[in-house]
């Protein structure tokens, strides 16, 4: 990542969270993957990211791990297991490490978590940061509105940004700040910056998968381009295939033994 921000060419990440997913991706020549909290979304139905647990997140990770022979796995620490105690921090990092043999660990937060990241990065185990619009921190927020767009909030946002450089991340997630914020924070870092809804001149883009592709319907950001229409055909195919088997046409002389 850091050889491809150096030569400026872009870098392509998305979420999974299992093995057949997982194995498409790498095979389509996905260079990073994002086993994402967006589990508790996508995967279990939350209307948050909250509460997804440390065992159900290593079972996606391990899932994917399995799928995956070149990309970088990427998973993320989940809310409440390493704000305000860096040894439980440390602790949730070597589990995701041990149990799905993932590449590195992803967590939200700048100045607020910065002893959790030394103790991990203490550790061997390499993080990528999440700065912005943090969904584990929406009961503070109160809403998923673009963030940053005060002077205030944005200061903090590059000031955590190099705080977390400094402290040894190799990449950090902006999610949803204005594209003139982004840009500055990875014109600034040396470290690739990886946008969701950061515009395009940071070093990389990451979607949800199942928002991509047209799985979810109901979530419809600004900054989503969905590349297929999959819930359509997904429902077209069960009803077709409920319809063959109303009608008998399915199985056929050929479908059977
Ligand atoms: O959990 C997730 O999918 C994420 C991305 C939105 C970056 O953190």
């Amino acid at each position: 990542m850091q050889e491809m921000k150096l030569k400026g060419e872009k870098i392509a990440m998305l979420t999974a969270y299992d093995f057949s997913f997982a194995t498409l991706l790498d095979e389509a020549g996905i260079e990073v993957i994002l086993v994402g909290d967006s589990a508790s979304n996508v995967m279990a139905g939350h209307k948050t990211t909250l509460p997804i647990t440390l065992n159900e997140m290593i079972y996606h990770a391990s899932s994917v791990c399995r799928g995956v022979d070149r990309a970088l796995v990427v998973v993320d620490l989940p809310f409440g297991t390493y704000q305000g105690n860096s040894k439980e921090a440390l602790n949730s990092a070597i589990r995701i490490m041990k149990e799905s043999a993932a590449d590195a660990v992803k967590m939200e937060g700048g100045r607020e978590v910065l002893e959790s990241v030394d103790r991990i990065l203490s550790a061997g185990i390499p993080i990528m940061g999440h700065l912005g619009l943090t969904p584990q921190s929406i009961h503070k927020f109160g809403t998923y509105v673009v963030r940053a767009t005060e002077q205030k909030e944005a200061d903090k946002l590059v000031e955590d940004a190099h705080l977390l450089e400094r402290a040894g991340v190799f990449a950090i997630v902006l999610e949803k700040i204005p594209a003139k914020l982004g840009a500055q924070v990875a014109k600034e870092l040396k470290i690739p910056i990886i946008g969701i809804g950061a515009g395009g001149q940071v070093d990389g883009q990451v979607l949800v998968l199942h928002d991509m592709l047209g799985i979810t319907t109901k979530f419809s950001p600004r900054f989503l381009r969905r590349y297929h229409n999959l819930s359509e055909e997904i429902k077209g195919s069960v009803s077709t295939y409920i319809s063959d088997i109303k009608s008998l046409d399915f199985p056929n002389e050929r479908e059977q033994y």
